[in-house]
């Protein structure tokens, strides 16, 4: 199949780009602006496959999506373009709306009109708002409580609304907090990690008590295949990995991995309106014939020897653009919390 996957030169994406083009056999074109967390380096890899095309560009560009659907004669759009993290939502939110929105409002209407067969959104949990008890399934009302998850909840149901529309046959995935190799260090996993290599401190927003469902990127990106592929037009699945933890434990967890010491763990002011817990029922896309495989354990020691093994991919970007952003972010935090 000839598929268009957005932002896949991020985390997620680049993942699910060499799934589809190495094991797939598909034909992949990937879409990706190179902001501030796409990377080239995360795609070097698959340069010079015939099946492999990457352009610079964005999704809200209308002529340029236009075209390149036309132009590859694209069958199959997979939306995982994104602004994606909560703090950054908290300090510039019009982004969010511009890209999880209006980008999505611009890729899928041109989707429509090429006459696309199949195009997927990738969502999230967090679009069901902070689960205090059970699980969210899918019928349940969304209650996004953040930028960043508003604006997604509006890509989510903005798609939907294509096939109750149009008939135009949207799948979307609503996965689970992702870890693994290449995802930005401004997230949970990545930023705790490579602080404690350095034997910097690790920002715990709160009490260090907020629940999240942990999923191997590589058991994300079979879903996301899966579904694509497999899923019923107009249907939404969700995604979670079954490893439902406190931030603090997985904390305590990856300092024991590099055998660093508990109190690198400074508590910090929390963040404001911080989601208590994300929990997803994965039934259905069980029913559809997906589950997980890696293990909390497994996935997390080697996330975490992935970090300590390839200081130079996070090095550079920690020394770049990322320490501003650290800077706003923590460092009036980490001095209330008694020194950086
Ligand atoms: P994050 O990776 O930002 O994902 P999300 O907020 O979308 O779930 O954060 C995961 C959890 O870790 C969340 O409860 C917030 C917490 N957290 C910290 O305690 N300190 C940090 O510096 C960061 C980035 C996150």
């Amino acid at each position: 199949m000839k598929i268009l996957v957005t932002g896949g030169a991020g985390f997620i994406g680049s993942h699910l780009v060499r799934r589809l083009v190495v094991q797939g056999g598909h034909e992949v074109v990937n879409l990706d602006a190179l902001k501030y967390s796409g990377n080239p380096a995360n795609v070097k890899d698959l340069e010079g496959k015939a099946s492999y095309r990457f352009v610079h560009g964005d999704i809200a560009d209308q002529p340029l999506v236009e075209r390149l659907l036309r132009e590859h004669r694209i069958e199959g759009v997979i939306n995982a373009a994104a602004e994606t993290h909560v703090d950054r939502s908290i300090l510039d939110p019009g982004s969010f709306a511009r890209t999880d929105v209006v980008g999505t409002g611009v890729l899928i209407e041109e989707s429509r009109r090429a006459g696309v067969l199949r195009f997927l959104q990738v969502s999230t949990d967090e679009v069901y708002g902070s689960v205090e008890t059970g699980s969210s399934t899918e019928d349940d009302q969304l209650a996004p409580r953040s930028p960043y998850s508003a604006s997604k909840a509006g890509g989510d149901l903005l798609a939907l609304s294509y096939w109750t529309t149009f008939r135009f046959p949207v799948v979307v995935t609503r996965g689970s907090n992702t870890y693994g190799p290449n995802q930005y260090p401004e997230k949970f996993i990545p930023l705790f990690v490579t602080n404690a290599i350095d034997d910097q401190p690790l920002p715990l927003y709160g009490d260090g008590r907020q629940r999240r469902d942990w999923l191997a990127v590589e058991d994300h990106c079979a879903a996301i295949e899966h579904v694509f592929l497999q899923g019923e037009p107009g249907h939404v699945y969700n995604v979670g990995g079954g490893n439902e933890r406190e931030n603090i434990t997985v904390a305590e967890q990856m300092l024991a991995y590099l055998n660093k010491p508990r109190n690198l763990i400074r508590f910090v002011h929390d963040r404001p309106g911080h989601d208590r817990r994300y929990a997803v029922d994965c039934g259905k896309v069980r029913q559809l014939g997906w589950k997980p495989t890696v293990p909390f354990d497994v996935g997390l020691r080697a996330t975490v020897e992935w970090y300590r093994t390839n200081e130079s991919w996070w090095r550079k970007i920690k020394s770049g653009e990322f320490r501003a952003y650290y800077e706003e972010m923590y460092g009036k935090r980490l001095l209330d919390a008694g020194g950086k």
